[in-house]
């Protein structure tokens, strides 16, 4: 039995620990990023549907069933799959309730890496005077970690394994240490985002410049906020709709059953999930909203938002238009908008830790430090080729296997347990044992039919993406006997590097086949270091039941 005998000291930290868990990058630099990318208001409805049809019960899912692993001492995914159904298997699916954290924390505290420096760049006026293609070339300077000049030497590489300490030493400390960030983090990343919001709402027309003479902030909102239901027949929107739902929500990951796990038998989970969904939807849909793309549209114009939209708009552009406030706003927006990404990221890269903690404590009676301490280590080894090798697309290969592919298709399979093997009777039941709201009986029906059957759509949606991410044309191919044509952002193609190769294929010039040749390489090498420490966490895994079976602990 697990020595691992932790729990959250009151309810308030709780939330705001679970809350923290969601609300991260993926709320300022994602969100808005997928909004455009996918027609503003054309996003936002597919948006809602999957919040309310899949995060929503995913939520539930992964709340009831850690709680539920927490009493039989189980804090990460293996062994709690393993508490819910008879078989010897299903613990490996677990295993990407540990992989995924890894993976994604290690490219995830890169970012969160940035935004330290970026308060400080901000505090000493480094931006200050620069113009709009110096403060983007700052940026490209700063990831060339090699050759930048940008501060310290090696800056973006020091700063990285500092923010990795930083989080290590704060897991070192144990849930309270989570749960006091967490109750500082919320509510000032709560407060600069209502401040830059008033400003993002309050601009108007009145950063018309020369830059852009009719630029307008309400553009930027109006875009975003004017539903448009042509969308809702487009598969491609509600793919990247469910993703960002995923990633926002942290569903599919590990780290919400994890937390659960530290609740009492009799603790509430439904009003709690419920809050923490709801929270995270607010910092996003509000918030995340009304910051980057409402000022930037405010100064450049929508149609540059459009075209420029990215999440390097966060880092290349916020700093620039800051200027546009005077030099002390400047300073004060640039904290308050890289301090308010900081307390987003570090709130969920701390989660990111406790599944791997929990797991070894639980199974090895690893102490709190040495648990966190060897997942700062892992991280590091995993994250350094992200830092070093970022513009070769290791960074973005592990964003699309960890950060996307992984999540769906654990949240996929964990539905698939909760409601069919486990079974929906006592799934229902767990959730609503202690639970301070009803939870619609409506709900019962999602869980089963609808979440499973949506998972699986996404899933095959992203495996089988059609040429130019046209629906209609491959399904009229497929039914004239024209077969299925997939696109390179299918996740077959991507397996096989299509892209690169039809790339390669056509390059003519000497330098150009040498930077496709070394980008293969290190997509591959990337894809390498993730199948190992995929592999790695298995044998851990198979090792820990081992030892169960020796000391006569197994589960079922
Ligand atoms: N949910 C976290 C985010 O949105 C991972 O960034």
């Amino acid at each position: 039995m697990s020595t691992n005998k932790e729990a959250w000291g009151t309810r308030v930290g709780l939330i705001l620990a679970m809350a923290g868990n969601a609300v991260g990058l993926g709320n300022f630099l994602r969100f808005p990023v997928q909004a455009v990318q996918n027609g503003g208001g054309a996003f936002i409805i597919p948006y809602f549907v999957c919040f309310l049809l899949m995060g929503i019960p995913l939520l539930l899912i992964e709340w009831s069933t850690g709680r539920f692993g927490g009493k039989f001492g189980n804090h990460s995914t293996p062994y709690i799959l393993d508490t819910m159904a008879k078989g010897r298997l299903w613990k490996y699916i677990g295993v990407f309730g540990i992989f995924t954290n890894i993976a994604v924390a290690a490219y995830y505290c890169y970012i969160e890496s940035w935004t330290i420096s970026y308060v400080f760049h901000s505090l000493f006026g480094t931006f200050s005077g620069k113009s709009q293609a110096e403060v983007a070339t700052f940026f490209t300077q700063y990831i060339d970690v090699m050759h930048s000049t940008t501060g310290i030497p090696f800056e973006a590489i020091v700063v990285y394994i500092l923010c990795l300490a930083l989080n290590t030493y704060i897991l070192s400390r144990g849930l309270r240490g989570v749960e006091n960030v967490a109750k500082i983090g919320m509510p000032l990343l709560i407060f600069f985002g209502i401040v830059l919001a008033l400003r993002g709402l309050t601009l108007g027309t009145s950063g018309a410049t020369e830059l852009h003479p009719t630029a307008n902030a309400w553009d930027g909102i109006n875009f975003l906020w004017t539903p448009q239901f042509d969308s809702l027949t487009n598969p491609k929107v509600w793919l990247a709709a469910a993703g960002q739902i995923f990633f926002t929500l942290s569903v599919g990951m590990g780290t919400v059953h994890c937390y659960a796990a530290y609740l009492k038998t009799k603790d509430d989970i439904a009003l709690n999930a419920v809050s923490a969904g709801f929270m995270n939807e607010f910092v996003e849909v509000v918030l995340g909203s009304m910051v980057v793309i409402p000022i930037a549209a405010g100064y450049l114009g929508l149609d540059w938002v459009k075209e420029n939209a990215g999440f390097g708009m966060a880092f290349q552009t916020m700093p620039y238009l800051f200027q546009q406030w005077g030099s002390l706003f400047a300073v004060i927006a640039g904290v308050m908008w890289f301090g308010l990404l900081f307390f987003a990221g570090i709130t969920s890269s701390l989660a990111m830790g406790t599944p791997w903690m929990g797991f070894m404590q639980d199974e090895f009676n690893w102490k709190r430090e040495k648990s966190a301490y060897s997942f700062g280590l892992i991280v590091l080894l995993m994250g350094l080729p992200t830092v070093i090798f970022y513009q070769q697309g290791v960074f973005d290969e592990y964003d699309y296997w960890a950060g996307t592919v992984s999540l769906v298709v654990f949240a996929l399979l964990e539905t698939i347990v909760f409601a069919w093997i486990f079974g929906i009777n006592r799934g229902w039941a767990e959730i609503n044992a202690g639970a301070d709201i009803r939870i619609p009986q409506f709900y019962k029906f999602v869980i089963k039919y609808i979440t499973p059957l949506l998972l699986l759509f996404v899933f095959l949606g992203s495996l089988l993406t059609p040429l130019g991410n046209d629906w209609q044309a491959a399904l009229s191919g497929l039914f004239s006997g024209n077969g299925w044509l997939l696109d390179n952002s299918s996740i077959i193609k991507q397996i096989t590097n299509a892209a690169l190769y039809e790339q390669l294929a056509a390059a003519t010039d000497v330098a150009q086949i040498a930077a496709l040749k070394s980008k293969i390489f290190f997509v591959n090498l990337a894809r390498t270091f993730l199948i190992l420490l995929f592999l790695g966490i298995c044998v851990i895994v198979y090792i820990a039941y081992k030892k169960r079976v020796k000391e006569g602990r197994n589960t079922l």
